[in-house]
Parts: C-alpha cells; sequence; structure tokens
C-alpha cells in the first residue's frame, strides 16, 4: 500500500494529512502558530513558523500511521494564499511575510489601478487591486523599506517557500499565482505587461505548475529533517480555497463550495476565464488544469460567530450558545447584524467597513443577537451567490458546505434557507490538505485526473433542504440587508479617524 501527503500552511497551523490510494484518512497531524499584528491593520508571520511546523508535522503524522516514509508516494502541497514572501539572493528570508488579511496597502492598490487602468488591470488578470493581494505588499515594500527591496531576488508564496526548503525548487501553482494580481487570467502565466507596468522584474518570479504536475523532488537535507524519503516527487498543488474545492469535489462547473471557516468564501468553477468586469468577485485559476474559478471572499463568517462567543458568551460552547437562537424566528423580529468585524473584501472592498447590530429594541434578546449573527453571515455569503449570477455563472445544481461552522445543523438550515439552495456535506472534513493530496495522487496517476479522483473518493453524506416559507421571508429581509452597507460606509470611514 502506497499513501499520499498533503500538506497544508494555514494562517494558524500546519497540518500534515496522510490518505491511502483509496482515499482513506489514515493521520493527521497539526502545529499550531499565531500571526503578529505590529501595527492597525497588520498581518505578518514569520515563515520559519511554516518550515517548523512541516518538520513536526510531517514527523508526527508518519508516526500516527505507523508506516515507512518510503510507502510515501507523492506530496501534494497548499496553503494561505497571497502572503508575500521575500528572499534574497542566497535564499534567505528578508522580512517577515505580509500575509492575506493584511490591509496596510489601500494607497499601493489606488496606484496600481493608476498605473494600469482599472479596466485594463481588470481585463488582463480578472481582478481589482485588493489590499489582501501580493502585487500591492510589494510596492509597500519598495515604498517604505527600500534596503529590503533592493535585496529581493525571488518572491514566493508560503506554500511555495515550504516547497522550497523541501526540494531547494523555486515554483508555484497557477491557482496561487492568480492571486497575486501579477498574473495572466487568460494565458495561465505571469503577466509582462502587469510586471512592466508596475516595474516588477520577472526573473523574481518563479516558473508556474498545473495543480497535479510534479515541482521538484523530496532533498537530503529536507529528508534529514522531516523523515521523509529523499527523491518522493512534490506536487504543484494549489492555493487553499482551489485545493479546498477539490477536497470537496467541486471542480466542475455547477457545483459550488461554500466554505465556512475563520473567512467565508463561495467558490465556482467555470470552464473559460470568466471574470467580473466591475472586479466584486475574484477570478484566479482553478487547481484543475485548463479550469479557472470565481469566488467571494467574506473576511469574518466564522469569525463573526467566534467573536461574539468570546465576547458576550465567553466559555460557552457553540452548541449551548445556538441551541437558543433555532426557536427565534427567521429574521430575528427585524434584528440584522454586519459581518465586516475585520473589514470586507466581497462584495464590498473596504478595509475601514465595521460590524453592527442594526434594529434592537427591548424586545431582542441574546438568542436573538445569536441567529442575527448566524443570518448576516448568510446574508453576506448571499451577496457573493448574487454576483456569480449576475454574470452568467452556470446554474448552481449543488452547494457543497464544509468548515467549523458547517457542523452546525442550524446554521446550515439558515443558509439554506437564506440562499435557496440544497447544502450538501461530503464524507471528509479535512479540506485543503485533503484536496492537495488528491492533486499528487493525480500527479502520479493514482487517478487518472481530478474528476476522476473526487469521483472515487468523495460521497455526498448529508443534505439541508430550503425550507420555502422561510426562503421567502429571507428574500424580503435580504432587501433590507442590501441598503445598510450603502448607508453606514461614509459612517465607517469616519470612525476610522477617531
Ligand atoms: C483567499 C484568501 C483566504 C486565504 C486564507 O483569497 O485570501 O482564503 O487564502 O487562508
Amino acid at each position: 500500500m502506497s499513501y499520499l501527503l498533503g500538506l497544508d500552511v494555514s494562517t494558524t497551523a500546519t497540518k500534515a494529512l496522510l490518505i491511502d490510494e483509496k482515499g482513506k484518512v489514515v493521520a493527521v497531524a497539526a502545529t499550531e502558530y499565531n500571526f503578529e499584528t505590529p501595527q492597525p491593520l497588520w498581518s505578518e508571520q514569520d515563515p520559519a513558523l511554516w518550515w517548523d511546523g512541516a518538520v513536526r508535522s510531517i514527523r508526527a503524522v508518519i508516526r500516527a500511521a505507523g508506516i515507512d516514509a518510503a510507502q510515501i508516494a507523492a506530496v501534494g502541497l497548499t496553503g494561505q494564499m497571497h502572503g508575500l514572501v521575500l528572499l534574497d539572493a542566497t535564499g534567505t528570508v528578508l522580512r517577515p511575510a505580509i500575509l492575506w488579511n493584511d490591509q496596510r496597502t489601500a494607497s499601493q492598490c489606488d496606484e496600481i489601478r493608476m498605473r494600469l487602468g482599472r479596466a485594463n488591470l481588470i481585463q488582463l488578470t480578472g481582478n481589482d487591486a485588493l489590499t489582501g493581494f501580493t502585487a500591492p505588499k510589494i510596492l509597500w515594500v519598495r515604498q517604505y523599506e527600500p534596503a529590503i527591496y533592493q535585496r529581493i531576488r525571488h518572491l514566493l508564496l508560503p506554500k511555495d517557500y515550504l516547497r522550497y526548503r523541501l526540494s531547494g525548487m523555486l515554483a508555484m501553482d497557477k491557482a496561487d499565482s492568480a492571486g497575486t494580481l501579477l498574473f495572466d487570467l487568460h494565458k495561465r502565466d505571469w503577466s509582462t505587461e502587469v510586471l512592466a507596468s508596475l516595474e516588477i522584474p520577472t526573473a523574481w518570479l518563479p516558473p508556474t505548475f498545473e495543480g497535479p504536475q510534479i515541482t521538484g523532488l523530496i532533498s537530503a537535507d529536507a529528508a534529514q529533517a522531516t523523515g521523509l524519503q529523499k527523491g518522493t516527487p512534490i506536487m504543484a498543488g494549489g492555493g487553499d480555497q482551489a485545493a479546498q474545492a477539490v477536497g470537496v469535489g467541486a471542480v466542475q462547473a455547477g457545483i459550488v463550495a461554500l466554505t465556512l471557516g475563520t473567512s467565508g468564501v463561495v467558490f465556482g468553477t467555470v470552464d473559460q476565464p470568466v471574470f467580473d468586469q466591475a472586479g466584486r468577485l475574484h477570478a484566479f485559476c482553478h487547481a484543475v488544469p485548463r479550469r479557472w474559478h470565481l469566488m467571494g471572499v467574506m473576511l469574518s463568517a466564522a469569525g463573526s460567530l467566534r467573536w461574539y462567543r468570546d465576547t458576550l458568551a465567553p466559555g460557552a460552547t457553540y452548541d449551548a450558545l445556538l441551541a437558543p437562537a433555532a426557536n427565534i424566528p427567521a429574521g430575528c423580529e427585524g434584528l440584522l447584524f454586519l459581518p465586516y468585524l475585520t473589514g470586507e473584501r466581497t462584495p464590498h472592498p473596504d478595509p475601514l467597513a465595521r460590524g453592527a447590530f442594526v434594529g434592537l429594541t427591548v424586545r431582542h434578546t441574546l438568542p436573538h443577537m445569536t441567529r442575527a449573527v448566524l443570518e448576516g453571515v448568510g446574508f453576506g455569503l448571499r451577496d457573493s451567490f448574487e454576483l456569480m449570477k449576475q454574470i452568467g455563472l452556470s446554474p448552481i445544481q449543488q452547494v457543497r458546505i464544509s468548515g467549523g461552522g458547517a457542523r452546525s445543523g442550524l446554521w446550515r438550515q439558515i443558509l439554506a434557507d437564506l440562499l435557496g439552495n440544497e447544502l450538501v456535506t461530503v464524507n471528509t472534513d479535512e479540506g485543503a490538505a485533503y484536496g492537495a493530496a488528491l492533486l499528487a495522487g493525480v500527479g502520479i496517476g493514482v487517478w487518472s485526473d481530478v474528476d476522476a479522483a473526487c469521483a472515487h473518493v468523495l460521497q455526498i453524506t448529508g443534505t439541508t433542504k430550503p425550507d420555502p416559507a422561510r426562503a421567502a421571508h429571507y428574500n424580503t429581509v435580504y432587501e433590507q440587508y442590501q441598503q445598510l452597507y450603502p448607508a453606514l460606509r461614509a459612517s465607517f470611514a469616519n470612525l476610522a479617524t477617531l
């Protein structure tokens, strides 16, 4: 029997997952860490944490599985997207990585739009300049840390830094590359026009590969550090959202992945490089060759519920907190929650957006507020569904829900009602690491392609159907929800100056 290793370098942990050739999860190990916020709106992480986490987790997962490392046939990588990792000529990290949730680059985004023209930028890359993406972070370093900028020779994304440490190879997958804002969505390669306009040397960027393509082999040094066998192939893999979609089988048009993690993601596959002319949705390459995807990202989804629990009901379990909210009527008797606790991306790319409860009266109780949080996150996600419908994503046949928030039956029901779509769960909850392991398997021929891998290993395990009466009521409440951000935007910006 041989095994496949998926390695996920997220913002909170590096996770190693082993599956067998039937797709069964054999063992999982994770090493947790934190990120730094050295200034308001900043978010940084030392890449050494990822490598240390990878070494520990790989060793732990091999031990837990009780297998010989020689039985691991391939490694697939995934991780947090957009993070800027800078290396000098010797491959040494030049400064802490600037992460996807860093919001410092509003003026660099303006500069990018000015240099390229916003419509042209969206036409080339499929995306508007957003603070989360990689390119504005490079411009920020050029402006504020010129001594570091002078020494840059290589740009990588987080999981590709692990790839470099594991194999000595500089390489990226195309799904994650597309999230840099330097990538030509149509050609699936670096955009010479964007790079020239932003004056970023092409030589800094590594070659890019499709998700199941091989990018290198475990080196002797990495073998010694991790316990993996020297020469084990490493596949390109994918950014965490594309790998997550593979991990739940959202690889074909019509199947949407809805991920309810700290952030909330609505992910739809397309067969062409389709994008939103207004740049409200992200348009990236999929980890599946010759496919692309559209994506809406809400920054605080289950993160809103965690903040709410920690702040208003510290110590409560989610089950205890959520149970009374099931008895509150849909729409919370006119109480709405705006989930923009860490600013927002889709559909309001606004780092200064804030959360709010709107419509409180003395009738409202804690369970009303709890339900309002669950519904507010749902309305925010519905915004992304509506955008996808507007730009002609093929009819949604199925929504596959995953992530920590998807474990709540109440939240799943609220989302099914509020989106007016049936939601299904699949037989694995291991997300992006699982998708990365499947991509590794495709790369070495365990499955003929990604479609075949998903069809072989994934089954539907649960279905939540919308209730027509509640769905109709939510349509009315959603109209009210949509009016709140435009009404409050100026106040949010003013509040940020106080
Ligand atoms: C996707 C994104 C986040 C990070 C989090 O565009 O920014 O999902 O990848 O890990």
